[in-house]
């Protein structure tokens, strides 16, 4: 596979793939609390997908994935599958959500406390967040992905984080996973330059402990080793002649 450069219609679509995957988050911001599992925050947004936004959710029967969002909790790294398992005071949780709309996909994830969080856990996604930001605030023609895995990892390690080296962001358009590959990790000026109407998530997952992982016996649920708390926050970004345009922009970030 290569990389594909949308056109104006694509991109078009892309818009509109990319609002609806930013409103699923904001919708279900109101049901995380404790008590509810993840199960039912699951059929919520697949409800609100099929029923309300009439588009599709990714994750449901890709490669063999059995629910329509990722919810990772604590120490789950990413890929979360929803359960029975109730969320509890305390509790951090990143809900991934893909959309399929008129056949092109909008990716976007971001962590939610479950009422009131310890401090290390708020500082963690709070860094989480800005280090995708760091890594957003790179793109425009001509930077390379390279410079995005620098400002990532440089900002998460200057706050004694590591970056997990395992899982990266992707290329996104017709296919859920594009070229290339976006490390959250990496030397500047090296790799693939940027052009504009490339299309790109950017996902860091950054942990307190090491960087280590490991894939648990369901095949998706990816954790930390040392079971310390991970954090990730995802955005689909198209590349514009003059930077970038974050395709899944919620309003709270307005
Ligand atoms: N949404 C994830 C990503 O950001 C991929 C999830 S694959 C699934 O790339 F099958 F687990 F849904
Ligand atoms: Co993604
Ligand atoms: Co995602």
């Amino acid at each position: 596979m290569s990389i594909t450069i949308k056109t104006a219609s694509e991109i078009e679509k892309m818009r509109v793939a990319g609002r609806l995957t930013a409103e699923v988050l904001e919708m279900i911001a109101e049901h995380v609390a404790p008590g509810i599992t993840t199960d039912e925050l699951d059929r919520i947004c697949h409800d609100y997908i099929v029923n309300v936004q009439q588009a599709i959710p990714a994750p449901l029967d890709y490669r063999g994935f059995p629910k329509s969002i990722c919810t990772s909790v604590n120490q789950q790294v990413c890929h979360g599958i929803p359960s029975d398992k109730r969320l509890k005071k305390g509790d951090i949780v990143n809900i991934d959500i893909t959309v399929i709309k008129d056949g092109y996909h909008g990716d976007s994830s971001k962590m939610f406390g479950v009422d009131t969080i310890s401090q290390p856990a708020q500082r963690l996604i709070k860094v989480t967040r800005e280090a995708l930001f760091l890594g957003i605030a790179q793109v425009k023609p001509g930077c390379t992905l390279g410079d995005i895995g620098h400002a990532i990892q440089t900002y998460a390690e200057a706050n004694y984080y590591s970056v997990v080296e395992e899982y990266c962001g992707h290329g996104i358009g017709k296919d859920f996973h594009e070229d290339p590959q976006v490390l959250h990790y990496g030397k500047p000026n090296t790799g693939v330059a940027l052009e504009a109407g490339m299309i790109l998530t950017i996902e860091p997952m950054l942990n307190i402990g090491k960087r280590h992982v490991k894939l648990l016996g369901d095949k998706w649920t990816v954790v930390t080793k040392d079971r310390s708390l991970s954090a990730q926050w995802e955005h689909t970004i198209l590349v514009t002649p003059a930077g970038y345009e974050i395709l899944t922009l919620r309003q709270e970030e307005l």
